[in-house]
């Protein structure tokens, strides 16, 4: 018997090998994505207006970052150094794996099976490697809302009959195009022409994917990088030039009826934003009002912070509930050219912005955003800033 044993200890370090090996392999495709979207990011970052300042950013960032993404050392030798180099390396990397790391993989795998394009999370200002409460039981929802127990996911609406091969072209003929006008260009941007809730068609329309109403549905193609700021907490923003009117993302998290929206204070509030676009400003909000609690669950958008000069806007759509379900959508969308790493802004209280102009700004009204019920100094930094975040009344 004792002859065997030779042969079963190879046989097992065989084994090991391969395990070894297949980790590799795993690890190689997601090294060679960092390579990938630093190349892009490099390409796009450096041409046209991408070459313009970049105020929110620190040239050691992105360097730092290239550093990490060095050849694998198979690239350059004999595949007999692959055997022994490789599982080396893994290990090494596998023990030196840090929070920012296993949380970023594990959005990046999220946002992958959504079909939505990279997620970095950056700080190049202080030693906190993640923002406070998001640890691996946060649940990343790229697209999707999670439903608060007891509210059931409505059933989906009717689509349009427009033609099967051309699309909706004729907004006059397709039942689902808004106030019978396309919101959307040909490029897929929005065009601006609308402050009502978007309609765009769905699964049950007749009409292509490439029909010129379909636009929020389609999965994020741009990377997103999650950045601290030095004075707002973390912040978002994008790695490449976006033009006006592109969709960046969707707000999501936990859709939660209003009433108990209502009753949340202090951190928690401030990631809770209320679905109110079909509500009258100076009546109770219906029975089925809702609001979207991004504090435990959502996306990248919760980092989005106020500005009372924003560069995003956002636009209700629906497309797989009715209107009257009062669970659209929420839409980010570039109100103007924004340069590749500016931080991304939207206004937490646009009415507020009307009440300014108007000389009648109470600093204590109505917000998309909910604030806690002590005040916050606005540090958006504009020169038209209101210098407060809203409180909730
Ligand atoms: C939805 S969160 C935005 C992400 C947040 N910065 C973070 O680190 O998680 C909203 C909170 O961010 C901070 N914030 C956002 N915009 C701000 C601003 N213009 N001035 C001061 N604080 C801001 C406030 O603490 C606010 O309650
Ligand atoms: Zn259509
Ligand atoms: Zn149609
Ligand atoms: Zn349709
Ligand atoms: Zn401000």
């Amino acid at each position: 018997m004792l002859f065997l044993l030779p042969l079963v200890c190879h046989f097992l370090s065989f084994s090991t090998l391969l395990i070894t090996l297949n980790k590799a392999t795993s690890s190689d495709v997601e090294a060679a994505g960092v390579a990938e979207f630093l190349r892009e990011e490099d390409t796009q970052s450096t041409s046209g207006i991408g070459s313009s300042p970049q105020p929110n950013r620190r040239q050691s960032g992105p360097l730092k970052q290239k550093q990490t993404v060095a050849p694998l050392p198979h690239t350059q030798t004999s595949s007999h150094e692959v055997v022994f180099a490789r599982p080396l390396n893994i290990a090494a990397s596998m023990t030196r794996m840090s929070r920012r790391e296993i949380i970023q993989n594990e959005w990046n795998r999220l946002a992958r099976d959504a079909g939505a394009a990279r997620i970095e999370f950056i700080n190049d200002v202080d030693e906190e490697e993640v923002p406070p409460g998001i640890g691996v039981l946060f649940p990343y929802l790229e697209r999707k809302y999670l439903f608060d127990i007891g509210i059931a996911e409505p059933s989906p609406m009717a689509g349009c009959e427009c033609d099967g091969v051309a699309g909706c072209s004729k907004a006059s003929k397709c039942g689902c195009c808004t106030e019978r006008k396309h919101a959307y260009t040909d490029q897929g941007l929005f065009a601006f022409n609308t402050d009502e809730e978007i309609t765009e068609c769905n699964t049950y329309c007749s009409c292509p994917p490439k029909c010129i109403n379909r636009v929020a549905q389609f999965p994020r193609p741009l990377p997103v990088q999650i950045f601290k700021t030095e004075e707002r907490g973390w912040g978002a923003r994008i790695p490449v030039n976006l033009v006006r009117g592109r969709v960046v993302g969707l707000y999501t998290g936990l859709l939660i009826r209003r009433e108990d929206a209502d009753k949340l204070s202090g951190r928690r509030a401030s990631y809770c934003f209320d679905l109110d676009v079909n509500e009258a400003p100076d009546e109770d909000p219906p029975e089925n009002a809702y609001s979207v609690d991004a504090y435990g669950c959502g996306n990248w958008t919760r980092f989005i912070n106020h500005s009372c000069v924003p560069n995003l806007k956002i636009i209700s759509v629906v497309y797989d509930t009715m209107p009257q379900d009062n669970m659209p959508y929420i839409a980010l969308v570039a109100t103007k050219t924004i340069p590749a790493y500016t931080e991304l802004t939207f206004d937490y209280n646009p009415s507020h912005q009307i009440e300014f102009e108007a000389k009648r700004y109470k600093e204590k009204s109505k917000s998309i955003m909910k604030q806690s019920k002590t005040r916050t100094r606005c540090l958006c930094g504009a020169a038209q800033c209101r210098k407060w975040l809203s409180v909730v009344a």
